[in-house]
Formats: structure tokens, C-alpha cells, sequence
């Protein structure tokens, strides 16, 4: 593929970012709550999901604990508009610089070192300079300083200040400025740090909270992705529901299954041992192993606190 490059217009010449390629097999289901909170921040109409111009839209947070489906929404939400979508995954190496523009050294034919360096833009500049949708994946895992050149894209300047080229770098015309929709996805439990800095976490605002699926919204997803035995599915049912599990991610949900009709067809157990074995190597908390106060036990009153009195 030929890169693309970009950037005349200020003196400059830079890659682009090529966008995020979905994967054509994907499977979705249910979230159509989560899905329509998100198009009523991007100001999509819910109809033809076209950008209303006459709104502004807002740059989302999705939070949850892994594996709930907080990149499957984004994805779904890139499909749906038909539009090019651009992610950075954060982490804690990541610098302001990964954010605009980067120094390359050029590409070598194998034979022969590459001569001299150029410019590689990052996703959000592809983004901005493309008019696409840009997904900021685990933002609060990124340090405080290389979140700081975020404030200037997020309001509404739409625009990104690089250190390296000293120069502010903006979409190249209103059309892809209006069409530019930011972000951004966080498990707020899932960092040393924890939030944000005020000036990022009120720029990406509303919240949308992404929980656990419930068990009927589960088991047709295991379906189609696993088609596991009728059997092996009512096991799961019976052992998901005899212990109330609340903490089950949709991608524990599909190891766990996937597992189980490994075991299932290795050691020729039936269904309910190959879950329980899953299970057990799975590493699924159940509600009472969960560490957190169990609101039940909170409440027993101690009735038949006599037998503690006689002792
Ligand atoms: N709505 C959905 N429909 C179908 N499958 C889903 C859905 N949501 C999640 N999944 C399944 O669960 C897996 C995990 O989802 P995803 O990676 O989006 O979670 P996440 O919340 O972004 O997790 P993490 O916090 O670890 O990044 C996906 O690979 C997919 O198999
Ligand atoms: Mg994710």
C-alpha cells in the first residue's frame, strides 16, 4: 500500500496513519442502550446516521471493568457510520509526541540502510486531517504530561500542538473539523493512577458506563461465536445462575465456555464437570468470593447471637 502522506498546506510532510481495519467476522449483539448514548454525544441522527450539523458533538468516556465490551461498542459504532476510525492504545510509555508526530527513520530496502528520516503522523492527527472517529483505548493508563496536548483537540480549537515540528496541526477544512468525533474508554479501577486530571476528565464528559451482560444476553453470543452443545449451554445456565454470578465479562464468558467444550470433548465428561472445570481454571470469582462486602451477611441481625453469649 502507498502511504499517504500529508500536510502541505503548513509546510509539512507526514504519514498518515492507515485507519482501523474492523474485522469483517465480527459479531455484536445487544447494547443498544450504550449504542445510542454514544450516538446522542456524536450527534448522529438515530435514523440515517448522519452527523447532525446543526449539534455539537461530545467527546464520550465508556467505562467499565475489562472485558465487558467497551472496544466492541466502539467498533460497532465505526461500522455503523461508515466512517474511518482511528485508536491509540494508551499505556505508561506513551509521549506527547505519540499523540502528533513522530521522527521515522526511512523504510530500507533490505539491502540497503534507509536514507535519512520523516514524519509519521499519529491515529489522532490521521483523524483530525481525515475528518474520522478517533477511540482513545485506556486513557487513564497514559502519565499526566502526554495528556496535556489532548486539551487543545478536545474543545473547540480541534487541534494538536507538536513539539517536534513546533507547529499546531489542524484538520486541513471545516467539513472533516465538523466530522471529527473523539472518544475515549478507561476502567477506572485499572490504573496506579486512577482518573483523570480535572482539565481531561471534564473534556470527556458524559460517562457511559459499561457493566457486566447479563446471562440472557450472554448465552446468544456464546452461541454464535462458540455453538456450543444445547447441553454445555444449559450447564453454563444452571452454574451461572446457582451462584448468581455478577462478575462475568462477555470475553471470560466465551474462555470459559470455549474451555469447557475443550474438556468436554478431550475427557468425555459431561457438560456440567466441563464447566465446573473451566471454571475452576477460568479463575471466575463467584458473588461470596468476591471480596467485596456481601450486603446479605451485612444485614443478618444477630438473632441467634445467644449461642456466642453461652460460649
Ligand atoms: N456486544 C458484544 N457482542 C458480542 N461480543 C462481545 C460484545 N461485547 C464484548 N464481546 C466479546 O467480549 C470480548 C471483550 O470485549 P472488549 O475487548 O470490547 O472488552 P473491553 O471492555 O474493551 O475490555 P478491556 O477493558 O480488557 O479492554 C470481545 O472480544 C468479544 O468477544
Ligand atoms: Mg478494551
Amino acid at each position: 500500500m502507498d502511504p499517504e502522506f500529508d500536510g502541505s498546506e503548513l509546510g509539512l510532510r507526514f504519514r498518515l496513519a492507515p485507519p482501523f481495519a474492523l474485522e469483517s467476522a465480527r459479531i455484536f449483539q445487544k447494547r443498544e442502550r450504550e449504542l445510542q448514548q454514544c450516538f446522542a454525544c456524536w450527534a448522529v441522527d438515530g435514523e440515517t446516521k448522519v452527523f447532525l450539523d446543526t449539534m455539537r458533538p461530545l467527546n464520550f468516556r465508556l467505562e467499565g471493568p475489562p472485558g465487558v465490551g467497551k472496544n466492541e461498542i466502539v467498533y460497532e459504532l465505526a461500522s455503523q457510520l461508515g466512517r474511518p476510525l482511528y485508536v491509540i492504545q494508551g499505556h505508561e510509555e506513551l509521549t506527547p509526541e505519540d499523540l502528533a508526530l513522530v521522527l521515522v527513520p526511512n523504510a530500507s530496502d533490505g539491502s540497503t540502510p534507509g536514507v535519512g528520516f520523516s514524519y509519521n503522523a499519529s491515529p489522532l492527527v490521521s483523524a483530525l486531517r481525515r475528518g474520522g472517529l478517533f477511540f482513545f483505548d485506556e486513557i487513564n493508563r497514559v502519565p499526566e504530561r502526554t495528556l496535556a496536548p489532548l486539551a487543545s483537540v478536545l474543545d473547540d480549537r480541534k487541534r494538536i500542538y507538536s513539539a517536534l515540528v513546533a507547529r499546531d496541526i489542524s484538520p486541513p477544512n471545516e467539513d472533516f473539523k465538523a466530522s471529527f468525533r473523539f472518544c475515549c474508554a478507561m476502567n477506572p479501577e485499572g490504573s496506579a493512577r486512577g482518573g483523570l486530571p480535572d482539565y481531561i476528565d471534564e473534556r470527556t464528559l458524559p460517562v457511559i458506563r459499561v457493566d457486566y451482560m447479563s446471562l440472557d444476553d450472554l448465552v446468544p453470543i456464546l452461541s454464535k461465536y462458540l455453538n456450543p452443545s444445547t447441553e454445555l449451554l444449559h450447564a453454563f445456565r444452571t452454574w451461572y445462575e446457582e451462584d448468581e454470578r455478577r462478575h462475568l465479562s462477555t470475553r471470560q464468558a466465551r474462555t470459559l465456555v470455549q474451555y469447557a467444550m475443550s474438556i468436554a470433548w478431550q475427557t468425555k465428561v459431561g457438560p456440567d464437570d466441563a464447566i465446573r472445570q473451566s471454571s475452576e481454571q477460568v479463575g471466575i470469582k463467584s458473588k461470596t468470593d468476591d471480596g467485596e462486602p456481601d450486603n446479605d451477611a451485612d444485614e443478618e441481625e444477630p438473632d441467634d447471637s445467644d449461642d456466642d453469649g453461652k460460649q
